[in-house]
């Protein structure tokens, strides 16, 4: 059997915790859409460790709201950069795969990616906890607008074109606050509860993204996790399977089906 079979040889009793499964959650972060051609956070080759900026402040202090309210265009010149290394990349097998879950599951989706892929691939229950880069909104008035991408703002600072005050990326910056919306409804849904609960392609760093899967663990829900690098969730989680989530999730669908047939 070669590694990348043995890699993907699920436990049967994976397979069983799926057939049993109604309410699943996949809990996601960069890593899914890293097959999209999208860069991590962090790691090797992470927009935190390669990107150089001026005075050497840290991306994390240039992506803050207190740096948004002090230097909107310093904030916006790398909100454009990451969303042009974004652009015309699409969803991959990965987001498809969770979107296919949904024809036989109870599926919630809980996001931090800021890039809509969930979305496009067909997931209709999703929590993009850290907001969306392709929802642009007024700093002062209601103005608010879906867009593709930012070829056509201006910079250095996006101005509204109904009052003139600053826009901004509808995402949740470094220090501030997680939209009200979305925290309601992920406490909502994680009060229902869940049957399986999977993280995928996430370093798990946000207490409200790595305690739903503790508290999963501790209750004897059963937990997965997919990345190919450890994480603190690895020695938690029931099932570790350290491989690229696009790999495993197709294959997870796939093995599902073939016994679901
Ligand atoms: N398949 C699965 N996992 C992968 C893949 C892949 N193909 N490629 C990389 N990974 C894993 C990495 O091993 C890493 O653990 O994805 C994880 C990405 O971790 P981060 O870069 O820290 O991204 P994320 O966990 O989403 O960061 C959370 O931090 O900076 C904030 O708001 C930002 O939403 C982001 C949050």
């Amino acid at each position: 059997m070669s590694v990348s079979e043995r890699a993907f040889s699920f436990e049967p009793a994976l397979i069983q915790d799926l057939i049993g499964a109604k309410r699943i959650l996949f809990i996601t972060g960069a890593g899914i859409s890293a097959e999209s051609g999208l860069p991590t956070y962090r790691g090797v080759g992470g927009l935190y460790e390669d990107v150089d900026t001026p005075d050497d402040l840290p991306i994390e202090t240039i992506l803050s709201g207190p740096m948004f309210q002090r230097r909107p265009d310093l904030t916006w010149r790398y909100m454009l950069q990451l969303e042009e290394a974004c652009r015309g990349a699409s969803y991959n097998r990965a987001h498809e795969a969770i979107a296919r879950f949904q024809e036989h599951f109870e599926v919630v989706v809980l996001t931090q990616n800021v890039d809509g892929f969930h979305g496009d691939a067909g997931s209709q229950n999703v929590i993009e906890i850290h907001g969306n880069l392709r929802r642009i909104q007024c700093i002062r008035c209601s103005f608010c607008e879906q867009v593709p991408n930012y070829a056509h703002l201006q910079g250095p600072t996006p101005r509204c074109q109904v009052c003139g005050d600053v826009l901004r990326p509808a995402v949740v910056l470094f220090g501030e606050m997680l939209p009200p919306d979305a925290v309601d409804r992920m406490v909502t849904e994680l009060e229902r509860g869940f049957d399986l609960i999977f993280s995928v392609g996430t370093s798990a760093l946000f207490p409200y993204i790595a305690e739903p899967v503790w508290l999963a663990a501790e209750h004897g829900i059963p937990t997965v996790e997919i990345n190919p690098v450890a994480t603190d969730l690895s020695s938690a989680v029931r099932y570790r399977i350290s491989a690229q989530a696009g790999d495993a999730l197709q294959r997870l669908w796939r093995a599902w089906q073939s016994q679901a047939s």
